[in-house]
């Protein structure tokens, strides 16, 4: 007999089920002999782990040599009880400790909650993105027949306001920039944490919404600044553009070019209310709000209401910052676009850049019918 249970095949360590049950067949009798003898000799009451043991050797032989309905008992006796056990509690042990939340049929724990959190009122806002599939979405590395060496390959160099003779022009790089994402939506660890990443890396993190990028500065790596809807860091009390402040910013030596997002791929048409119980002294500063009441970030710039009028709002942070200014938006309807590529070219002023945002959903906060 063997008590080597375990196998080492090819340096993985596998369970020998058929040593295992040789094992658990001959101990069984063997340790009912055993508390036989304590009970004899020692104490009394050794014997109900005597008659215990007796009993699963009984039930183990009939498993065995009795019952030929189960192959898997007839051959291993009751070791293959316990696949049966396990199989028994097999849904519960996925759901609870396997399975991902949105891989079950026909719902998805995703989607179970989120009915839950609806009806019972609770907000069912969430951040980051949604978590369905996106399958043709990986990024994918095609071989080529003729690679190069890397000495031939020219490093990467993407200038920015060169088109318009600006004074501060910018050059990214590398092709990586950090994507908007708000103090506020983020702590202030995960924006100098982030900001520190760029500075080493040589890239460029764009602010987000969030208003004066206290945080993002103290790390020095190279700024986009953004301005959202709601214009926070740069507004009037009406929320309208404030040009003073937005001269300011635009003159920190980090912030090297600014951003005027008009819309985000997680909320189509949606804007977004800032609760005043979220809005501390440091977020009043930053942002420019008054402490005690809610701020409504408009779904779209009170300013860009038509091609015409958002042309002309580039133009004003354009003439106001002196700095490459980029639109970010989400590509809904592509005849609006073309209408305002033609404005543009109409007018000849044209943004720097243009972030195109996905429709993912990565966001710092949207209700979750809005990210899916
Ligand atoms: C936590 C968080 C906060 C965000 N905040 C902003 C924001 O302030 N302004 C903005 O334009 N986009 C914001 N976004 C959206 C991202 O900039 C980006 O557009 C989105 O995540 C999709 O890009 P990705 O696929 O690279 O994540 C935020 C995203 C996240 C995850």
């Amino acid at each position: 007999m063997t008590f080597d249970v375990f196998d080492t095949l090819q340096g993985n360590l596998t369970v020998n089920l058929e040593k295992m049950a040789k094992v658990v067949n001959a101990g069984l009798p063997l340790t009912a002999i055993f508390f036989g003898v304590l009970g004899y000799y020692v104490s009394f009451y050794f014997h109900f782990a005597t008659v215990t043991f007796i009993l699963i050797t009984g039930i183990n032989f009939i498993y065995r040599h009795v019952q030929k309905q189960h192959a898997l008992l007839a051959n291993f006796g009751i070791v293959a009880q316990m696949r049966y056990m396990i199989e028994s509690i097999g849904p519960e042990m996925r759901q609870y400790l396997f399975a991902s939340d949105t891989e079950e049929k026909p719902f998805t724990r995703v989607e179970r909650s989120e009915v839950y959190r609806k009806a019972k009122g609770i907000d069912s806002s969430s951040a980051f993105g949604s978590q369905l599939l996106f399958n043709d979405m990986e990024i994918k590395l095609r071989h080529s027949m003729f690679p190069q060496p890397k000495e031939n390959l020219k490093p990467y160099a993407l200038h920015f306001g060169e088109e318009r003779n600006l004074k501060n022009t910018y050059t990214l790089k590398h092709p990586v920039i950090i994507s908007a994402m708000s103090y506020g939506a983020l702590g202030q660890n995960a924006v100098r944490a982030l900001a520190r990443g760029a500075k080493r890396a040589g890239i460029p993190m764009n602010t987000g919404e969030g208003g004066y990028p206290k945080y993002h500065l103290m790390e020095e790596c190279d700024l986009i600044f953004q301005i959202g809807t709601a214009k926070f860091g740069v507004r009037n009390e009406d929320g309208t553009l404030n040009e003073q402040k937005l001269k300011e910013v635009a003159a920190l030596p980090q912030v090297k070019m600014i951003e005027i997002k008009l819309s985000q791929g997680a909320k189509p048409g949606k804007g977004g209310l800032l609760p005043k119980e979220k809005i501390t002294p440091e977020i009043s500063e930053l942002r420019g709000v008054p402490m005690g009441q809610d701020v409504i970030s408009p779904p779209f710039h009170p300013e860009c209401q038509t091609p015409e009028s958002t042309v002309q709002f580039i133009q004003k942070v354009q003439q106001i910052s002196e700095l490459p200014v980029g639109i970010k938006l989400c590509l809904g309807r592509e005849d609006e676009f073309l209408k305002l590529v033609q404005t543009m070219k109409a007018k000849n002023c044209f943004p720097d850049y243009i972030t195109i945002d996905g429709g993912e959903g990565g966001t710092g906060a949207a209700p979750k019918s809005f990210l899916d």
